[in-house]
């Protein structure tokens, strides 16, 4: 990215949701380095070389966000607040996936915007309008036509996988009245930097946002953020409102406190970035300690949910299938394939964590309390999860 000062190498990465089928195993993986940045001039924070989006966001897209209980549940808390706040007539969601938004709306209410085919059907399929497209100024162009203006878009963990974030709010401009609500929701960089969280880069992730970096986007397209709500979801995220600035609503002291937070942590600082390189060194030293001590010991250990993140840790930390003898995952799409890079053996979940097996390392340490309440039973009889945030552990 120009104008970038790289602070952190995480080395050769496979695409994140790559996974392998058997056929596919003895084939050279494409690999990428994914190096990360901060910028000099907007402080967004990115990886350094993003690759196309046609080769990640396609017909075989494996991500469900319908597949956590917790996404599920904060998609239906958050269109009761839009209801109940904003009112609108029309709403578009860009990067709608399996529905699990849109579904809380009146179908004739709703669009959606999903370049993943595969994942655009299943909403189609339920009588949803929806267009298997990516967001950028065509798109734009034709929905206004087809569709005319909304009164509000929302887009939870995609517009941070779009490199091009100019032609992202110039197109979100043409369709957004003028009175209209822009809601957008990515994982927030201070979390990241706070509980070490590295893993939040790959290369779907082309920026992790922080208020101060997203600002200075928005202010080049007359767009405002007038009020910030911190999530726990995805390891702690941001949800930023967003509106035209001749739009003369007031800005909550919610941005001006964030702002502080950040400030405060360095956010705007090469320094701050050097140190957390340097945690994220000593990280992958602990997590492989923590991986061969217990396999030292005869223990067998295996992996709870397979995410894009867990390809980051599993490929820099250099962990495969001599360590993790295999993974659980409710996500069909992923299961009796092999884990990118690694290719370590992904299976269905059995509906709990089997009795030979003591060691579990969280690759959905996003979910830790969604799984923890399932897992009770494990937890109960002794059984031990390994965790990589905010310090490796075994919990
Ligand atoms: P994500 O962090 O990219 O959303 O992926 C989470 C993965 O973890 C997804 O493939 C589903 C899986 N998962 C389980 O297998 N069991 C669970 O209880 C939860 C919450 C997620």
């Amino acid at each position: 990215m120009k104008n970038n000062i790289n602070f952190l190498d995480l080395g050769l990465q496979p695409l994140a949701n790559n996974y392998l089928k058997k056929n596919q195993l003895n084939r050279k993986e494409k690999k990428y380095r994914l190096k990360i940045g901060i910028n000099i001039g907007t402080k967004l924070v990115s990886i350094n070389q993003p690759i196309s989006s046609k080769l990640m966001f396609n017909n075989k897209y494996p991500y469900r966000s319908s597949m956590s209980k917790t996404m599920l549940k904060s998609f239906q808390n958050l269109a009761v607040l839009i209801n109940k706040k904003f009112k609108p007539k029309k709403i578009l969601e860009i990067g709608s996936n399996d529905g699990s938004f849109i579904k809380n709306f009146s179908k004739k209410k709703v669009i959606g915007i999903e370049p993943c085919s595969n994942v655009e059907k299943i909403t189609k399929k339920k009588g949803f309008n929806t267009y298997p497209l990516y967001w950028n100024l065509k798109t734009a162009k034709k929905l206004l036509i087809k569709e005319g203006k909304v009164d509000l878009i929302y887009s939870a963990n995609t517009i941070s996988h779009i490199e091009n974030l100019d032609e992202v709010f110039r197109s979100i401009d043409i369709i957004l009245n003028d009175n209209g609500i822009l809601i957008i929701e990515d994982p927030s960089l201070l979390e990241c930097l706070k509980k070490n969280t590295y893993d939040q880069f790959y290369n779907e992730h082309i920026y992790v946002f922080s208020l101060i970096g997203l600002e200075n986007v928005l202010k080049k397209h007359n767009f405002e953020i007038f009020h910030i709500q911190t999530l726990e979801i995805h390891g702690g995220s941001n949800r930023y409102f967003i509106k035209k600035r001749i739009n003369k609503k007031k800005i909550s002291s919610s941005v001006k406190d964030q702002k502080k937070k950040e400030m405060k942590y360095g956010i705007n600082k090469i320094s701050t970035y050097r140190k957390f390189a340097k945690r994220v060194k000593l990280s992958k030293k602990k997590l492989k300690k923590i991986f061969l001590k217990i396999i030292l010991n005869d223990n067998k250990i295996i992996g709870y949910g397979v995410t894009a993140k867990s390809t980051t840790i599993l490929n820099y930390c250099k962990i495969g299938n001599d360590l993790v003898s295999y993974f659980i995952d409710t996500t069909k799409a992923k299961q009796n394939k092999y884990t990118p890079g690694t290719k370590i053996p992904i299976f269905k979940y059995p509906g709990f964590i089997e009795k030979d097996i003591d060691f579990v390392f969280l690759g959905a340490w996003n979910f830790k309390k969604e799984i923890f309440k399932k897992e009770k039973n494990f937890i109960k009889r002794g059984g031990k999860f390994i965790i990589h945030t905010p310090t490796p552990k075994i919990l």
